[in-house]
């Protein structure tokens, strides 16, 4: 019954401040058992700071950590049943891969029999049984880190801590990996909290995203549903909602460029929603579509579109299907610093 499991992880009012600033707020998570969870944010938001806190590497400030339904707080992190993946593979460079997978199951004095039984699994479970011989050096970097999950899954951990463990692969493996990853995760029934910046890998892996920012806890929920109803305009943002009006009678809205629908001359707009009049200001090539930015009065639009005549300074008519339009809170009443995207002027 779902009620009477543990959940893995319990932090309660987690706070971590260095030197006076507050680099964790008071955060509140629970991860169940067998779930993938994901932390995202932008740089500096405190995602790996509560990894560590997690893993026992960093004290909290205040606040409690339960693992396994226990008080862990103070538990040094050896006595954690944790494993861990980093950005950085630090893999043992003298050491074969096996040996570098046999360490951690070494250090916790499993015998030596069971060791060879785990390593040869876990290798075969991340298909590099047939490279047990080499050195680290002597592999490609996804084979690294390939490495480096075996070793963190071999202690069999309540819990797998990956700190942006792709971040360090090229786009391509960035993405095959990431269907590695879940094929692992599933096929051992691990609970796992994934830190990344990335919102498609977080969107493609967790069962529950988690959005911080500056320290707090955003908004979370299974990846549908956060994408599809951003609860702020940070988090939309985040996601890559890039229009936002303040209409008349509805208040705050976003809708995402690829909504926004590009009008040929003299074409019919689709029923619902409203026409708008523009400048097109800039188009971006993407390859199957162009990312177009048109001025409307003194606000900026985007939308994306197949037409690849569109050419910056030429007039435009642009479809908002207000069907597609999400709600948003305002960011606690926050006067955030604009990003980029916003600050963006026309060409
Ligand atoms: N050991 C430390 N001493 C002082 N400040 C720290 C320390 N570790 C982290 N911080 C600060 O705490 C904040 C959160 O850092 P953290 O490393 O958790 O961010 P992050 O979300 O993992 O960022 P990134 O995506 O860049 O890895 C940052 O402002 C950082 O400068
Ligand atoms: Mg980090």
């Amino acid at each position: 019954m779902r009620q009477m499991t543990t959940p893995v992880v319990q932090l309660r009012a987690i706070t971590r401040e260095f030197s006076g600033s507050v680099a964790v707020d008071a955060i509140d998570l629970t991860v169940e058992r067998g779930q993938f969870t994901a932390l995202l944010g932008p740089s500096g938001c405190g995602k790996t700071t509560t990894l560590r806190m997690i893993a026992g590497f960093l004290p909290p400030s205040s606040g409690t950590i339960l693992l396994d339904g226990e008080e862990a707080t103070r538990l040094p992190p050896e006595r954690r049943n944790i494993g861990m993946v980093f950005q950085s593979y630090a893999l043992f460079p003298h050491l074969t891969v096996e040996k570098n997978v046999a360490f951690g199951l070494r250090m916790r004095g499993v015998p030596a029999a069971e060791i060879r039984t785990r390593v040869g699994e876990v290798l075969e479970l991340v298909g590099l049984a047939h490279l047990a011989r080499r050195k680290p050096k002597e592999l490609s970097g996804g084979q690294q880190q390939r490495v480096a999950l075996a070793r963190a899954v071999a202690i069999r951990p309540s819990v797998l801590l990956l700190d942006e463990p792709l971040s360090n692969l090229d786009a391509r493996l960035r993405v095959q990996m990431r269907q590695e990853l879940l094929r692992v995760q599933r096929e051992t029934g691990l609970t796992a909290i994934l830190v990344t910046h990335d919102q498609e890998e977080a969107l493609e892996l967790a069962d529950s995203m988690v959005i911080l920012d500056r320290g707090r806890i955003v908004q979370q929920g299974p990846p549908r549903e956060v994408f599809r109803a951003p609860a702020t305009r940070f988090v939309a943002e985040f996601l890559g909602y890039e229009n936002f009006l303040d209409l008349p009678g509805r208040g705050p809205i976003t809708i995402r460029p690829e909504h926004v629908g590009v009008l040929a001359p003299g074409q019919k707009p689709p029923p619902g929603g409203e026409v708008v009049e523009g400048t097109v200001a800039a188009v971006r090539f993407r390859g199957t579509d162009v990312a177009v930015t048109a001025t409307v009065g003194d606000r900026v639009l985007h939308a994306i579109s197949t037409d690849d005549t569109l050419r910056a300074g030429e007039p435009v008519r642009l479809h908002l299907p207000l069907a597609r339009a999400v709600p948003l809170a305002g960011d606690d009443g926050d006067a955030r610093p604009a990003t980029s995207k916003q600050q963006e002027c026309p060409a």
